[in-house]
């Protein structure tokens, strides 16, 4: 990490404990850097901290599909020897109108943590206003807390998390790009955004991110020519311009479709260009496989980080020690 390096000794940095996890907003910059240490450290010694969640026991809730959020998570907590329940939201009382807040109440009688995917950020934020137990956003409309935080390890391993990196996000901007931009301003580094001004990052996010960004000395670029975009680019990364539970949207995909991630786009970037997707992926729509499966990219390595990042996350969280 180079200058953005701290002394991360658990010992040697006093770090106030959040409860939750429901957006990178409420990390701090020395947190986010301590995470991403304690994701280093779990990845190389797989072993490390196995019994950390003994005893515990933390439900997932997700109201929308998913592969790696539940399956890391999952995984996640059985190598840190808790217990993990994978509760089916069509069957609980909530599905026939149980209020969020009365689940919580209960939720909070038997759970040490609640790990939640669903539409609205604000259902979340009911759930950890309403329960003593700590709650993880495993995403939601406007963030992906834990996607950015693994993301943010990945490009770490790739030596590349230094102020100078050109790391140019494009395409559709919601709930990824949203945490991308808060963990890359609250760190001090600079982030690109090639998107088309009808699907750009929302006002509110933004305001915050430009404060965040002067704060840490840092830039946010907002750029509608995708090649200008990329031009010189370390990373470029992408999402699905579709998302979970949206309609397929020609004029979007229209709207977009200069901003796919193909070899023509990479060409305008570093000739060691690297390629990240958050995936699921739509091969063809944002990126092309000839891009996904080459050379350039990332994203398995990616995809695997999500479990290391998870892992430190719930360390941090549950573990007694820390
Ligand atoms: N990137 C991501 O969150 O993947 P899933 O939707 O499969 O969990």
């Amino acid at each position: 990490m180079k200058d953005l390096k701290i002394d991360l000794g658990a010992d040697k940095i006093k770090i106030e404990k959040k409860k939750d996890f429901l957006t990178l907003k409420d990390y701090s910059r020395d947190e986010i850097l301590y995470l991403l240490s304690l994701a280093a450290d779990i990845k190389k010694e797989k072993e490390i901290f196995g019994d950390r969640l003994k005893g515990r026991n933390i439900a997932m809730l997700f109201d929308k599909h998913s592969t790696r959020t539940r399956l890391s998570f999952e995984v996640a907590i059985a190598q840190l020897g808790g217990n993990c329940i994978n509760l089916d939201a069509s069957s609980l009382q909530i599905k026939r109108g149980e209020t969020i807040q009365d689940s919580a109440r209960v939720f909070g009688r038997y759970l040490d943590g609640l790990i939640i995917r669903t539409f609205a950020h604000e259902t979340v934020q009911v759930f950890a206003d309403n329960s003593n137990i700590t709650v993880i956003n495993g995403l939601t409309d406007k963030y992906h807390p834990c996607q950015a935080l693994s993301d943010l390890f990945t490009i770490d391993e790739l030596g590349l998390l230094e102020k100078e990196l050109k790391f140019a996000y494009v395409g559709d901007c919601k709930n990824v790009s949203n945490s991308l931009m808060i963990a890359f301003s609250k760190l001090g580094l600079n982030i690109t955004i090639g998107c088309s001004p009808k699907y750009g990052p929302n006002y509110e996010t933004l305001q915050y991110c430009y404060q965040l960004a002067e704060e840490s000395k840092s830039r946010i670029n907002i750029i509608d020519n995708p090649f200008e975009a990329v031009a010189g680019a370390d990373i470029i990364y992408t999402d699905v311009w579709i998302s979970m539970g949206d309609k397929d949207s020609e004029e979007k995909i229209n709207e977009l479709s200069a901003f796919q991630v193909n070899s023509k786009l990479l060409a305008y970037a570093n000739p060691g260009v690297k390629v990240m997707h958050c995936l699921p992926a739509h091969r063809g729509q944002e990126i092309t496989s000839e891009v996904l499966d080459g050379s350039h990219s990332a994203v398995w390595q990616q995809a695997e980080n999500r479990l290391h990042a998870q892992k430190a996350l719930l360390v941090y969280l549950f573990s007694e020690n820390f």
